[in-house]
């Protein structure tokens, strides 16, 4: 189906797009990536040139060679190994957050609980030293600030936070430049060392100081409201759906895995990305042209019949589960997914075992976005900290 696209003051507007809603069209999309380019850009609309000459282009709009290149080198961040250390810092972190919200009783489950832990973890696995956390938090906040208000680019308080926003990103390229100049002069054993300091086995590849900057801006942009919309939307949906809760409280190591899974198929926290053809091609009896635009709808995807039997149902057994909501099978397909699995355990673990009536009590705020499935805020509720309900196998 191809969409013209609206006039918005003061945003070029493009040629308009091609939807692709069915799940194996978004899959041939994400696998082809000769025909499906990630340039100029992954996100609609494209940065302006200004924007990535200021701050460099993030992996996700590159493609081979330059995103194969970067890919290898920030993989060094995901290793099972990297993971491991991280999982103590997650645990300690989702342990926090839990011993405050029975200090200060039940009011956002956003703010309280699932903005926390990713932002956190994103620190944690950078190094930044805890004295600097507040600096980084605070201007955190100021872009998340300005993505709340992304539909509305030309109100004078857009503007004003855009503004905010700008000097936030920049302030942070510093500070990881900063922190990369110093572990190169002084390599430990963290991982900005190993992004900014050549490994010989790995064909003595780098980042730069400015690369540092844009996977830094990358991960925010990219591990933080993804996993904290999760979070959220898993809640809710637990709340709505007590039967599953349960059936995955009754044997919680044994279900959360496929849980986590079918929370983000039925969410859907990143609603899209789009890809530009760079050749005549037929997809699915349809003929596209070299320079068209495609964007591909994960929430719909998600939800098609050919691929999920009853894609309505949320059902945390469901298997085998296809679901494109790390994106779909190919060179761009989440870099961090299994480290937001592994936030998303632990976390609803700390939660259900601490505070087994945890739920929701009202409709959540979503975020005005085309591109993040987001939650501004959610009511909940919980009562006093009672013995551990969740089943630990040995
Ligand atoms: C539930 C949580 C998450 C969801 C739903 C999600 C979703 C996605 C999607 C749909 C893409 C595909 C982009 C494309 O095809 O163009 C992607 C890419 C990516 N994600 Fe995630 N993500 C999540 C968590 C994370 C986390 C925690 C991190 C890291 C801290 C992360 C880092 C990345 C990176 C670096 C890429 C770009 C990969 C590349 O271009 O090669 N994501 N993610």
């Amino acid at each position: 189906m191809f969409f013209p696209e609206p006039r918005i003051p003061f945003v070029r507007s493009g040629r308009g797009f091609y939807a692709l809603v069915r799940h194996a069209d978004v899959v041939a999309a994400s696998r082809d990536a000769r025909t499906f380019s990630s340039e100029p850009a992954a996100t609609s609309p494209a940065p302006p040139s200004w924007l990535s000459a200021l701050l460099g282009t993030p992996m996700v709009n590159m493609d081979d060679p330059r995103h194969s290149r970067l890919r290898r080198i920030v993989s060094r961040a995901f290793t099972p190994k990297m993971l491991a250390r991280l999982e103590t810092d997650i645990q300690a972190t989702a342990a926090r957050i839990v011993d405050d919200l029975i200090a200060e009783g039940p009011r956002d489950f956003v703010s309280q609980v699932a903005a926390r832990l990713p932002i956190n973890v994103i620190c944690a696995m950078m190094g930044i030293p805890e004295r600097l956390r507040p600096y980084v938090l605070r201007r955190i906040d100021v872009m998340t600030e300005y993505s709340g208000v992304r539909g509305a680019l030309t109100s004078p308080r857009a503007l004003r936070l855009l503004g905010g926003n700008l000097k936030a990103i920049v302030d942070l390229h510093r500070l990881v430049a900063r922190l990369g100049r110093a572990r190169r002069e002084n390599p430990t054993d963290d991982l900005v060392s190993a992004l900014v300091n050549a490994e010989v086995d790995e064909g003595g590849e780098r980042l730069s100081l400015r690369e540092l900057g844009s996977f830094f801006d990358l991960l925010l942009v990219a591990g933080n409201e993804t996993t904290r919309n999760a979070l959220s939307h898993g809640l809710r949906l637990f709340t709505e759906h007590p039967d599953q809760r349960d059936l995955l409280l009754e044997d919680f190591d044994g279900r959360i895995g496929g849980a986590i899974e079918e929370i983000v198929r039925y969410s859907s926290p990143i609603i899209q990305f789009r890809r530009t053809v760079t050749r005549d091609h037929v997809l699915n009896g349809h003929p596209l042209k070299a320079g068209d635009t495609v964007v591909l709808f994960y929430p719909a995807a998600n939800r098609d019949p050919e691929a999920f039997p009853d894609p309505d149902v949320f059902d945390i057994t469901r298997s085998p589960n296809p679901h494109v909501g790390f994106g779909g099978p190919g060179p761009h397909l989440c870099l961090g997914a299994n480290l937001a699995r592994m936030e998303l355990r632990i976390m609803f673990r700390e939660l259900f075992d601490r505070l087994p009536d945890l739920r929701t009590t009202g409709e959540p705020v979503p975020l005005l976005s085309s591109f993040d499935n987001g939650v501004k805020s959610q009511p909940f509720t919980f009562s006093r900290p009672a013995r551990s309900r969740v089943e630990v196998r040995p």
